[in-house]
């Protein structure tokens, strides 16, 4: 555990994200779309935060905002105490150093050219640091053989690859790691080993962890905290236990009825 451990990292407060369709005429704008409204959330040190709702419901465009990788319409987040939002690039290198990212598939967030070695290497050469053996450890703390680091993503399956994306993103030792439904795109038979790699990690490692995820059982076996998102905003927040207990929205119950179990595979 980091020292300060529950004080707050991450306060996002009203944020608002409002997208324009491609206009379809010169007289009219194209439509709006509301894909956050008003969203407020506060993820403290250490803690496992989890985001679950449907597909469209907002998780994607929200986790953009809290890694600054898009701004909000409205609304401020702040960072370890400071304001991120408004901040332009070269402002936020302590942000790109402590904040790192796990995406759905794999297979698009690693560069098919690059071998292993240079993957797992780019964020620490991005931030100018030494690499030394670290490719090697990086590699043995997920579970791949040395070896790995000479060959190409094809040469992996799916959980590999996701491995040598976690891989990665725990190059320059980040205090944040943000994963974005890190096992959607696995196999059914993968996706506990990587659930379970990157507990142990989190966990290791006393990192703060932000998942999302559409399957409430995914989080539940993450997460102690769970913010439910319905159409843009957080519906219900709370112990992610008391809340698969005891939904209290609506929204959440239906969510509940929807997920298929993951007994058996964890
Ligand atoms: N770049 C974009 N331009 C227009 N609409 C978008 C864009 N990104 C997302 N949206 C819309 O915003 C809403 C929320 O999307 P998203 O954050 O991807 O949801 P989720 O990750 O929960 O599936 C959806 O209605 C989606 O169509
Ligand atoms: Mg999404």
């Amino acid at each position: 555990m980091p020292t300060h451990a529950g004080t707050p990292l991450i306060e996002a407060r009203d944020l608002t994200r409002v997208y324009r369709r491609p206009r379809t005429s010169l007289a009219r704008q194209g439509e709006a779309v509301h894909a956050l409204r008003e969203v407020s959330l506060t993820v403290r040190r250490g803690e496992r935060f989890g985001i679950v709702g449907e597909s469209g419901s907002g998780k994607s465009t929200l986790l953009r905002l809290l890694c600054a990788l898009d701004q909000p319409t409205s609304g401020s987040i702040r960072f370890d105490g400071q304001e991120i939002t408004g901040r332009p690039e070269r402002a936020l290198k302590f942000l790109r150093h402590s904040l790192q990212i796990v995406f759905q598939d794999p297979m698009s967030s690693l560069d098919p050219r690059m071998r292993v070695r240079d993957l797992v290497a780019e964020p620490l050469v991005a931030l100018g640091e030494p690499i030394g053996g670290r490719v090697t450890e990086l590699l043995e703390e997920v579970g791949l053989p040395a070896s790995a680091a000479d060959r190409y993503p094809h040469q992996f399956s799916g959980g590999q690859r996701q491995r040598i994306a976690i891989a990665r993103a725990l190059a320059p030792r980040p205090k944040v790691l943000v994963a974005d439904e890190p096992v959607s795109a696995l196999d059914v038979s993968v996706r506990g080993q990587i659930l379970n790699l990157l507990a142990d990690l989190v966990d290791e490692l006393g990192l703060t962890l932000v998942f999302v995820s559409h399957d409430l059982s995914v989080v539940r076996h993450v997460c102690e905290t769970v913010a439910v998102m319905n159409n843009g905003s957080i519906v219900e927040t709370g112990p992610v236990d008391e809340v698969w207990a005891a939904p209290e929205h609506p929204y959440t119950r239906t969510l509940l009825q929807a997920v298929p179990t993951l007994e058996g595979l964890l």
